[in-house]
């Protein structure tokens, strides 16, 4: 076995994310390139459910289908062992992103140079910043006009709400676009638009080096000696150690497409990001180092083959080695189990692993035992924290169609519900059952899948919801009153947890003013 600190180090664990179409895909692809994984560029491309299938379901589930091989994409890149996760690019599995976040160690952000910081980059900056997890951003397509670099700076700061700190610059844009100035190595990266060739570089000696004159021509070098001057005076130098607390966030510049200032990310992410961190459980702070193994399930992946109904459930080492066919207890359960066929996923393939390290991700096939959130451990009893269900914005009430299937029916509702697909809500007040989910695809998914899996039927009938939140409060005869007056209004969740439903931002408001004794939650962890 080897050395558990020195693989621990080598690992890099992290996500790339972006707003549809900023270039997330394009820059997986190269960093795979870089690593050897892939050899020709496109290979990628498949992953991703475009947005133009809003409601083409059947192209949907081809593209999972794929996707379950680039969930997570390992390689090595010289003494590194990088695991990339994937997030699904359709703003509708945005529930799915979020919980890819709780098992990366940090985060690469894709922005557009002309379109800047975009909704979804928003909402997923959210919860890097709830969660403290450096990020570095890529400001992408320096080949085609876009926004001044400065502006962009500056969006970044007040959408993002976290400092930045320039790490490359551009040399013009667009069309005139001539290359990228490296301040965090020092060197010139001239730019030559070929989608499979790696940047050239120009070694200097500073940026007064007359080089840069013979090669980028006077006018812009004197333009990057002053943009270069005025960043030097605005910025703080950059401190590797700000980033890994989440306060501040490195920037470059280039173009995934061209191959253009990738490497120069890749060079810097290896050395600042920061391998396996600590992992908070319930009951103490979990660390890579220690010697027995834990890990924990973020997310579960259904087999696409109506025949064979079984799961990947994905699972992230926190501590400790994984071995194969080791007995690991089921923690939620309270059952020792061995997996005699896990995998690891390396260059876009699955293989049987015999052992993995904290930081890597391996895929477990499953009959139903797991749920999101599940941990394993050497029979210690721990519970890791951070895989909340976030309160869903789309509610209907889910039917049955055939009286005869109700058993299919609910045992397919319940594990899709255990996979992560959506929320289920059962109302209090006339036991129908309601899907809460984060965007309108994911009824479709659920009928295609209740159908093709289970043999189910269901339609959808309507419920004119605005929120749904977890409440709770020290006062118990507080809490009676409240779901007493509200109890139409009331419902529980999977877990029989109290759940208030209300129908419109007026009344939650009311409500919380009216019962200060209760505290109302928008994520399940509280
Ligand atoms: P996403 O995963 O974030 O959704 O974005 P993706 O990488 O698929 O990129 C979205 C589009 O932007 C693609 O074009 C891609 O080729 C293009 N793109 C990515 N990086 C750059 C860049 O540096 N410069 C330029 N000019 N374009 C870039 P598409 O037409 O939507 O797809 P395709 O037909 O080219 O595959």
């Amino acid at each position: 076995m080897a050395n558990l600190t020195s693989e621990i180090e080598k690992r890099r664990t992290f996500a790339i994310i972006s707003h549809p179409d900023a270039g997330k895909t394009t820059l997986t692809e190269k960093l795979l390139l870089f690593g050897g994984a892939i050899h020709v560029a496109g290979a990628v491309k498949s992953n991703k459910i475009k947005k133009t299938a809003t409601s083409d379901w059947m192209e949907i589930e081809k593209q999972r289908g794929i996707s379950v091989a680039t969930s997570v994409m390992g390689f090595n890149y010289g003494d590194y062992k990088i695991n990339i996760l994937d997030t699904p690019g359709h703003q509708d599995f945005a529930e799915d992103t979020f919980r890819t976040l709780t098992a990366v160690d940090s985060v690469i952000i894709v922005v557009d140079v002309a379109k800047g910081v975009e909704q979804q980059t928003r909402r997923l900056m959210e919860v890097c910043r709830m969660r403290h997890t450096p990020v570095i951003i890529f400001v992408n397509k320096l080949d085609r006009e876009g926004r001044d670099p400065f502006d962009i700076l500056d969006e970044l700061e007040t959408e993002l709400q976290i400092k930045v700190r320039p790490l490359s610059w551009p040399i013009n844009i667009g069309v005139h676009f001539k290359g990228v100035y490296n301040i965090y190595e020092g060197g010139l990266d001239l730019f030559t638009p070929d989608k499979q060739k790696i940047t050239e570089r120009v070694e200097i000696s500073d940026i007064n080096d007359p080089i840069i004159d013979e090669n980028i021509g006077d006018r812009d070098a004197q333009k990057l000696r002053d943009d270069i001057e005025l960043i030097e005076g605005v910025y703080p130098e950059f401190n590797v150690q700000d980033y890994l607390e989440g306060k501040v966030a490195p920037v470059f510049f280039g173009s995934a497409l061209n191959t253009f200032g990738v490497k120069e990310l890749l060079d810097c992410f290896v050395r600042i990001a920061p391998s396996p961190r600590p992992v908070q459980a319930v009951e103490r702070e979990v660390k890579p180092q220690e010697e027995g193994f834990s890990g924990f399930v973020f997310k579960i992946h259904a087999n696409m083959d109506p025949n064979h109904r079984s799961c990947i459930a994905f699972v992230k080492v926190c501590s400790g080695v994984f071995q194969r066919n080791a007995p690991y207890k089921h923690v939620r359960q309270g059952k020792i189990l061995k997996f005699a066929a896990p995998t690891a996923f390396m260059a876009q393939k699955k293989d049987i692993v015999d052992e993995a390290y904290p930081g890597d991700i391996i895929g477990i096939p499953d009959n139903g035992n797991f749920k999101i959130g599940d941990t394993l451990t050497e029979g210690e009893q721990l519970h890791f924290k951070g895989l909340p269900s976030f309160s869903p914005e789309m509610f209907k009430y889910i039917e049955n169609t055939d009286p005869m299937k109700t058993k299919q029916l609910n045992k397919g509702i319940e594990q899709l519900m255990d996979e992560g697909v959506a929320q289920m809500f059962t109302n209090q007040f006339n036991g129908r059952k309601i899907i809460g989910t984060v965007g309108q695809l994911q009824f479709e998914v659920i009928q295609y899948r209740l159908l093709h899996e289970y043999g189910a039927q269901c339609r959808w009938e309507p419920i004119s919801l605005y929120k749904a939140c977890w409440i709770e409060s020290d006062d118990k005869d507080a809490l009676e009153a409240f779901k007493k007056r509200k109890y139409q209004f009331m419902a529980t969740d999977k877990e029989g947890r109290d759940v208030f439903l209300a129908d419109s931002g007026y009344v939650l408001q009311m409500a919380q003013s009216d019962f200060p004794k209760i505290r109302f939650h928008f994520t399940s962890e509280f």
